[in-house]
């Protein structure tokens, strides 16, 4: 009977059942708000395929009486019709990617609400480059090889939410920064350290992306999280040992893949009782301790895999709201009744996604009953076993 499942389950392994999120194709970076913040710049017409309204708009400022007066070698009178050079402004939207700009242009129009400034060559912010951008929410930065934001330089947005510093050269986070920050987003820069007021009086920042940094659990000092409300948080790729003990409380999604994390210790979760997601995948993990998944009440999303599993993790029955396991490419040969399923009787949702592929477990080592709680067959990825 567990054979003829098996080999069921074995013929619709080829693509994985349930829905993988995408990738943010903004800059590949993952999570919320990069969407949105992407839509509203495709609906804000940054194509730059119909210029006919701004061609109309844009007539009126250019001066129609210019005329040099009298002084021979004047100056023409500068432009100053509220768009940079070679850039593209709409809707208070102005984007200036991709232009080879080293410095940020001057004439930003002093109501603009998003900037764009992603894959240019901007390798500094000087204190006065966004000097009267108070109704700037977001800035985008992405890709410029910036190596230096000087103190004071981010200080005339006091309006900023969104800053976006992703694939840079940045040794350390801007400080200070915008104090009405919700989403910081520093990925792949050369950040070591994040000092124990980094982001003080950040009273309102909800995300952060920090992954991609030479990160390594003493890199953080004690308290460098301390007061914020995070929602989520990432630090993949980068070289922690194990999982950061005093990250905040309020956190509900967890990103720490592709790190250096050994075991997962008794306390180590003890603080994220909030949690819905959390990504280990991609580590080194040979243990989850006995209890020590036991205080993710909240947890829907479980990411384990490619690490050096050698069983189930302890305790994953007792997650009640717990529906999707990723174990693949781990080494686990074996596989108990009461692993995954609480027991009969005891309440818990149905798994949507289980994924135990890559593992050597043998088929006929599978009691029938360790699967009784999957939402249907189609929800376990098993394969490869021989
Ligand atoms: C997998 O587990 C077996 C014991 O079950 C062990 O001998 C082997 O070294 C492990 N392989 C890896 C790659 O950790």
């Amino acid at each position: 009977m567990a054979g003829l499942v098996l080999l069921a389950l074995a013929l619709g392994a080829g693509a994985l059942p349930f829905e993988q999120r995408g990738f943010w194709d903004f800059a590949l970076d993952e999570g919320p708000g990069g969407r949105r913040l992407a839509a509203a710049m495709a609906d804000s017409g940054g194509g730059g395929g119909d210029d006919s309204g701004d061609g109309d708009e844009a007539s009126g400022f250019f001066p129609t009486s210019g005329a040099p007066d009298g002084d021979g070698d004047a100056e023409p009178p500068p432009y100053s019709g509220l768009c940079p050079f070679g850039c593209h402004c709409h809707l208070r939207v102005v984007q200036c990617s991709d232009l080879g700009l080293t410095e940020v242009p001057k004439d930003i129009p002093p109501d603009t609400t998003l900037l764009d400034l992603q894959n240019n060559r901007i390798t500094e912010l000087r204190p006065h480059d966004f000097r009267g951008l108070r109704h700037l929410y977001a800035l985008v930065l992405v890709n410029n090889g910036l190596r230096r934001v000087h103190a004071g330089a981010l200080a005339p947005l006091t309006r900023l939410e969104k800053l976006y510093l992703s694939h840079n050269r940045l040794a350390a986070i801007p400080a200070p920064l915008p104090p009405g920050l919700l989403e910081l987003r520093v990925h792949d820069n050369r950040i070591r350290a994040v000092p124990r007021r980094a982001f003080r009086g950040l009273r309102h920042v909800n995300c952060i992306e920090m992954g991609g940094n030479p990160l390594d659990n003493s890199g953080f000092e004690p308290g460098a999280f301390a007061g914020l409300k995070l929602n989520y948080l990432r630090i993949s790729e980068a070289r922690l040992t194990s999982v950061p003990k005093d990250l905040p409380e309020t956190l509900r999604e967890l990103h720490l893949d592709h790190n250096r994390i050994q075991t997962i210790e008794r306390d180590d979760l003890k603080r994220y009782g909030q949690l819905a997601r959390l990504g280990l995948g991609h580590n080194e993990i040979r243990e989850v301790a006995e209890g020590g998944l036991s205080p993710l009440g909240s947890l829907r999303e479980l990411r384990l895999e490619h690490n050096r599993l050698r069983r189930v993790p302890p305790g994953l029955p007792g997650l009640r709201l717990l529906t999707v396991v990723y174990l693949h490419g781990n080494n686990i040969s074996r596989v108990g009744a009461q692993d995954f399923c609480a027991p009969p009787g005891a309440k818990r949702a149905h798994y949507q996604g289980l994924s135990l592929f890559g593992n050597p477990v043998a088929p006929g080592a599978v009691p029938p009953a360790a699967f009784r709680c999957l939402a249907d067959r189609l929800a376990l990825h098993f394969g490869n076993y021989k």
